[in-house]
């Protein structure tokens, strides 16, 4: 049993340079056991083809409006989509979308949708600095859209360094985990959990610690995210790599650890204590 079996997800790609980045989101779906109805622009289509993601899906996609046998596309694939997607969204679809335009089949999904969406930008940086694509944004939001902010860093060809980058597709399913997650199961919970292991210094050099990966607590934040809470993850030293979309406070000594805790904690509903603090600290500092 995969977390996701049987759920379908309608997952738009328009024509930006991240759209490469979707196939891999896409996998990470079809794995996770989405029924992943992928819907392409014509634009999305110079980019990456339409077999690429049809092979990663295992189902048809979809990208004309009109055609005989798929007159009712757009409206039997809004219908059926738990979570409507769009990643990378262009600055272009983001206009069209917040003017109510259904000039393509996408478009024309979109707005006969009823599920929560969830667009993803991805632009060079003055595009998504530019007033009118930000007022699309904003206007977006306001009709309850989700519009995940863009990261920062190197963009398309060297040329800038964001904000306007998509989010790793990992990030991206993370979100839409929390879309497909048992509705409730921990929504709106705040909750802290610790992981790794704390050192403690014997002189500059030397320390005493323990084997301790951070693997558990990592993956219990993860989780916790997925089902809807707000996480705060206290981290002593990871042998794991942590999620780049999840609020980390990193602690050193078991000192530091029970600081972030105590300092967390009023404003918490649950504390996991996965984290392993060192059992014995040097006398004299
Ligand atoms: C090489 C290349 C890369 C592009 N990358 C982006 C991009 O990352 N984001 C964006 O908003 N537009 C980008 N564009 C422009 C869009 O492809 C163009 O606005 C197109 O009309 C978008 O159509 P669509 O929104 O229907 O997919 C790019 C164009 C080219 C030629």
């Amino acid at each position: 049993m995969r977390p996701f079996d049987g759920r379908r997800v309608l997952l738009g790609i328009t024509g930006g340079i991240a759209s490469y980045k979707s196939v891999l989101l896409a996998r990470l779906l079809s794995q996770a056991g989405a029924e992943v109805d992928v819907v392409m622009t014509r634009a999305a289509q110079e980019f990456v083809g339409a077999i690429t993601f049809e092979a990663v899906t295992g189902r048809r996609s979809y990208s004309e409006i009109f055609g005989s046998g798929n007159t009712l596309d757009h409206i039997r694939l809004a219908r059926e989509s738990e979570v409507f997607v769009v990643a990378p969204a262009t600055a272009d679809f983001l206009a069209r979308a917040a003017h109510g335009h259904a000039d393509d089949l996408l478009t024309a999904c979109l707005l006969a949708n009823v599920s929560p969406v969830l667009l993803v930008p991805a632009m060079n940086d003055r595009m998504w600095a530019n007033a009118q694509t930000v007022r699309n944004v904003s206007h977006l939001r306001e009709t309850g859209i989700t519009v995940i902010e863009p990261d920062e860093g190197p963009l398309a060809a060297g040329e800038g360094a964001g904000p306007g980058r998509m989010p790793e597709p990992e990030a991206i399913f993370a979100e839409i985990a929390r879309i497909l997650e048992p509705r409730g199961a921990l929504a709106g919970l705040d909750v802290i959990v610790t992981a790794g292991a704390t050192r403690e210094p014997v002189d500059p050099v030397r320390f005493i610690s323990n084997h301790s990966s951070g693997r558990m607590g990592v993956a219990l934040a993860e989780a916790a995210y997925r089902r809807g809470a707000n996480v705060t993850l206290i981290a002593g030293h990871l042998d794991v790599e942590v999620a780049s979309w999840l609020r980390v406070i990193r602690s050193d000594t078991t000192r530091d650890m029970l600081d972030a805790v105590a300092e967390s904690l009023p404003h918490s509903d649950v504390l996991i204590m996965a984290g392993a603090p060192a059992d014995f600290r040097p006398r004299v500092e």
